[in-house]
């Protein structure tokens, strides 16, 4: 007998993360700010612009910030309904095709052809549908160029006013289990932050309010 489940009415936590995040994309307009996030800006401002890779770039505003400031980037993400905003969004902010590039892809697997200067990675956190999130970090260290950088910003615990009960069992990494997960060679690279970072933000009520950041930033020795 045929399954007379629906997508909508399968649980999320047994759909795939492509059909999960594919639908979180489609049932809104739109999900994120657009803005850059705060340590991507903090960490890449003083840095000459190369070629960067933003992971799972969601609607492409890291990767935006990145292009408009002389990085030839490319932003990869699993949904292709947000892979297709950030194209809308370059071509509106009136960013060239070869400035900046979004590609539909699964970090378990995609790989690029070309070494970056810069990768990073901003809050790839994937509940309830879990992903192997440890191995895509593991695998981004061999996309980065010799002297280059990868950086790894994260959650590090949930903020006051989210669903505690609907993220009950997730286990928020830390700077150091991200370092972990990526399992440097000490003589080929060197750890340059691996740190919590407090931000203030204005909670979903208007109020002032403080999240806090894991960031590990790490850089491929020459
Ligand atoms: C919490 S959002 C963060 C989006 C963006 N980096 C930002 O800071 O606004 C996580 C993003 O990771 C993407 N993602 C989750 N699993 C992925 C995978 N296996 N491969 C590629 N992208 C993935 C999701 O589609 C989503 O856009």
């Amino acid at each position: 007998m045929a399954d007379p489940r629906t997508e909508e009415q399968t649980p999320a936590e047994q759909r795939s993360p492509a059909e999960y995040w594919e639908s979180r994309y489609t049932e809104l307009d739109r999900l994120w700010s657009g803005r850059v996030n705060r340590v991507l800006e903090d960490v890449a401002s003083p840095l000459e612009p190369g070629r960067a890779l933003d992971l799972g770039c969601g609607e492409g505003g890291d990767a935006a910030w990145l292009a408009r400031r002389g990085w030839t980037t490319t932003g990869v993400d699993i949904s292709p309904t947000a892979a297709e905003r950030g194209r809308a969004a370059a071509r509106e902010l009136g960013i060239s095709e070869a400035s900046l590039r979004f590609e539909a892809g699964d970090l378990a697997e995609w790989s690029p052809e070309e070494p970056f200067d810069l990768v990073t990675c901003s809050f790839l956190h994937s509940w309830p549908v879990v992903i192997p999130r440890e191995a895509i970090l593991r695998r981004a260290t061999g996309f980065v160029a010799p002297g280059g950088r990868l950086l790894v910003t994260s959650h590090a615990a949930a903020p006051a006013w989210a669903d505690h009960e609907a993220l009950h069992g997730y286990a928020f990494p830390t700077p150091e289990s991200d370092l972990a997960a990526l399992d440097l060679d000490p003589d080929a690279w060197e750890v340059l932050l691996a740190e919590l970072r407090d931000r203030e933000v204005t909670t979903p009520d208007g109020e002032p309010g403080t999240v806090v950041d894991g960031v590990v930033l790490v850089r491929r020795l020459r």
